[in-house]
């Protein structure tokens, strides 16, 4: 084992330039512009897999590329599948960028791109120690099998197919993702449960072109004021959703996970300061880690419509958009919520105007197992590299491949995120802290024998 630990610490900076090469490739899989891009991102990662000594192969999708690695000779040794994606968000805004997204930098212990830590240098961490591991002993200690995508960010709309279509192929003892945050700098963290997300887009359109707001307004429907006053009718004053139905199968805390919550050091007002802001928001009744981790949300993305230009224009603008995401909790059902929401806005829709929704996608809350002999392995693996043992909490992001990996492939994920929530992960800036690369790494390549040793 130390020799792998070894190879690893003497081979750090080609580690990093290597993810450097991938952080180059702008794969940001909801723009068709960067299309080719995200070819030559599946193929660097195909090529990467391949010299490290699996079998690789790209599967195309109508979508973008999966790519599919194995390395099976670890007889009668458990078998585990380690998933990842080489898809990023659109960078922008970029000029608020300190150094171009997809030019990495290296600044204050830091590694700055796009994809830093969501989810390339993370996913990275589990290549490298695959890689480190064939070089120095020729084996693993389990089999292991890769799953590595393209389309995490727009919902992972072509995985399932394949997982369905690979079902034996792709069987396995458990998943492992590093797509997530530690609780805190220096508080490395598992997680044991993720919320899951519908998303949709919503247009409201009223008179069939743009009117001046002097001859017509005040006299027929403005959908960017009635898409505002559809938006302001999601929440009631205390931060409730108002969908019919929409908590029905929530799953309540136990008062012995609220108690556990409550023990993790948490400085709401540092925090709040980190967010640039002065003042909790939410769900009455529910601390902020209840809110962010076990609570159900309906947030609008983004909402555009009219004039949006410099100085004043006076119109009744002919349409208004909103995107909206809804973050769902153990048991809700994304598509019964979707249709919820759908026949609420149509329900207090104003008269003279017109709705139009379109579903974009959905997964479900996962939360894993906490007593398995994965769990232990895994607290046992981070505690060796990261020199302290990790604490348990939940996540309020979605990973929807954690769901299909419980349902079509029956296994738990373990989620052992290496990242930072203040590694500006969808926003400008992003970054990962290369010393957490380097321990991932590290925790990833005694896993695998933590596993094994069962
Ligand atoms: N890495 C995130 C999920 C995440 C973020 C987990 C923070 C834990 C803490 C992942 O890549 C992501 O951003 N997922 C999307 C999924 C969605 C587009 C279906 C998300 O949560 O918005």
């Amino acid at each position: 084992m130390q020799d792998v630990i070894d190879y690893l610490t003497q081979n750090r900076d080609a580690a990093l330039e290597q993810l450097k090469e991938l952080l180059r490739i702008p794969t940001v899989s909801a723009d068709s512009a960067f299309a080719q891009d995200m070819l030559a991102g599946a193929r660097f990662v195909h090529n990467s897999l391949k010299e490290a000594g699996l079998n690789v192969e790209t599967i195309q999708t109508p979508g973008h590329p999966i790519i599919y690695a194995e390395w099976l000779k670890a007889e009668g040794a458990p078998t585990v599948l380690i998933y990842g994606h080489y898809d990023v968000q659109p960078p922008d805004p970029l000029d608020l960028w300190t150094t171009p997204a997809f030019d990495p930098d290296v600044r204050a212990g830091c590694i700055w791109a796009r994809g830093a830590t969501d989810d390339k240098g993370q996913c990275w961490t589990h290549v490298l120690s695959v890689a480190a591991w064939l070089k120095v002993h020729g084996s693993l200690p389990v089999n292991v099998k890769f799953v590595i995508e393209g389309e995490e960010e727009v919902g992972s709309r072509n995985l399932d197919v394949f997982l369905e279509q690979h079902k034996e192929k792709l069987a396995c003892d458990v998943a492992v993702v590093s797509d997530s945050s530690q609780y805190a700098p220096g508080i490395p963290a598992i997680t044991y449960g993720l919320r899951g997300i519908l998303a949709c887009e919503v247009t409201v359109t009223g008179p069939s072109r743009d009117l001046h707001s002097g001859s017509f307004g005040g006299a027929v429907i403005n959908p960017v004021n009635a898409l505002c006053r559809l938006m302001g009718k999601l929440h009631d004053d205390q931060g409730r959703i108002q969908i019919p139905g929409f908590y029905d199968s929530v799953i309540a805390l136990t008062d012995e996970e609220r108690a556990q919550f409550a023990e993790l050091p948490f400085d709401e007002a540092e925090w709040l300061g980190d967010l640039g802001t002065n003042a909790p928001w939410g769900e009455a009744g529910y601390s902020s880690n209840e809110r962010r981790w076990a609570r159900p949300t309906c947030d609008i993305n983004g909402i555009f419509g009219g004039y949006a230009g410099e100085g004043p224009k006076t119109i009744v603008p002919s349409k208004a958009t909103a995107k909206i995401t809804c973050r769902l909790v153990p048991d809700q059902n994304p598509e019964q919520l979707t249709e919820a929401l759908k026949e609420f806005l149509i329900d207090n829709l104003q008269p003279g105007s017109e709705l139009e929704f379109t579903s974009q996608h959905g997964a479900p809350a996962s939360v894993a197992d906490l007593n398995s002999p994965y769990m232990a392995a895994a607290k046992s693996a981070i505690e060796k590299s990261f020199g302290k043992v990790p604490v348990m909490i939940r996540e309020g992001g979605s990973i929807p491949v954690v769901g299909s990996f419980k349902e079509i492939l029956g296994v738990d994920t373990l989620l052992l995120g290496w990242g930072q929530n203040s590694d500006n992960l969808h926003s400008p800036n992003e970054h990962f802290s290369i010393e957490d690369f380097h321990r991932g790494t590290a925790a990833s390549a005694y896993l695998w024998q933590e596993l094994a040793n069962g």
